[in-house]
């Protein structure tokens, strides 16, 4: 039988409840979580009662508003990191060719990974661009707003329970390829050679209130983060994605991402709807 978190907690959470934290949250610390789909944030609080024994909204509000330090382990609850090696895999191969299309003669090519999780997305990607040979050209921005998530990502660190799916992944990606090449092996883990996360700065940053600048990235990935967002906020997030790509750059998001309505044929071309690839006119 499923056990509703609902009823384990035994916290229901009201509309009013929610805003009164969200409320909190901004006005203690500025970060603004207003945006999310109220569900999945219901679901993500109740998990935060669980974990940190909260009896009611009224505990979790008074420790957000007194305890500095809890707002990052509130942050770091409240944001999914899923992630995975080669997520997608077909994904990937087609990602590839089109960047072998498209960038093999550009000197330097500029990637911004928004909403990198714990990294496998970076890992992943260093990976391609070693195939490629544009090790020395790619320069990548990775941000989150989970200091957790980034703190895994920049260690380039996997935990050997994940290696049997991320094995499977790599191996659907290209049969030949050796994880081995990319990750010495340690007693519980593998790690990334350092030299693949050399280009990547990694920085702390909420999508919702950050500008990321203009004409700056050759290609944005936004896989699988807006999805939690509601439409407003895509909306808002959408308008800094297209000002933050130059022309001409490729804008890609996961499969479960429902964004048509915020990427309009006049700004975007659909270059490959199945893999979810756009890219600015
Ligand atoms: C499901 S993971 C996706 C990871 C990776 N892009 C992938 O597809 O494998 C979503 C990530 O988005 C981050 N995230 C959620 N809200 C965010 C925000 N407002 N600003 C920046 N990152 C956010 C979460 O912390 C989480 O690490």
């Amino acid at each position: 039988m499923s056990i509703d978190p609902i009823i384990s907690t035994g916290v229901e959470i009201s509309d009013a409840e929610m805003r009164s934290i969200q409320d909190a949250i901004m006005k203690r610390y500025g970060i603004d979580f207003f945006n999310y789909e109220s569900k999945s944030f219901k679901r993500r609080l109740q998990r935060i009662y669980r974990k940190f024994n909260f009896k009611s909204s009224f505990d979790l509000w008074s420790r957000t508003l007194k305890d500095k330090d809890f707002v990052h382990d509130f942050i770091n609850e409240v944001s999914v990191g899923l992630t995975s090696l080669f997520r997608d895999p077909e994904y990937w191969k087609t990602f590839k060719s089109v960047c072998e299309e498209h960038f093999s003669n550009q000197y330097r090519v500029n990637v911004w990974h928004a909403g990198c999780s714990s990294g496998e997305e970076i890992f992943t990607t260093a990976i391609v661009w070693d195939e490629l040979g544009f090790r020395d050209k790619v320069r990548s921005l990775a941000t989150d707003i989970s200091s957790n998530a980034l703190e895994k990502a920049q260690s380039g660190r996997i935990i050997k329970p994940k290696l049997s799916e991320y094995e499977r992944n790599l191996k659907l990606y290209n049969s030949k390829a050796d994880l081995y090449r990319y990750f010495k092996e340690d007693e519980n883990e593998i790690i990334l050679k350092p030299y693949f996360l050399d280009k990547v700065k990694f920085k702390n940053s909420n999508l919702i209130m950050e500008d990321y600048g203009v004409d700056q990235y050759d290609i944005i990935f936004c896989r699988n983060v807006l999805i939690y967002f509601d439409g407003p906020a895509k909306e808002k997030v959408m308008e800094k994605i297209y000002k933050a790509l130059k022309p001409g750059g490729f804008f890609i998001i996961g499969f479960l991402d429902s964004m048509l309505n915020y990427l309009p044929e006049e700004r975007f071309e659909y270059y490959d709807l199945r893999q979810r690839i756009f890219r600015k006119l």
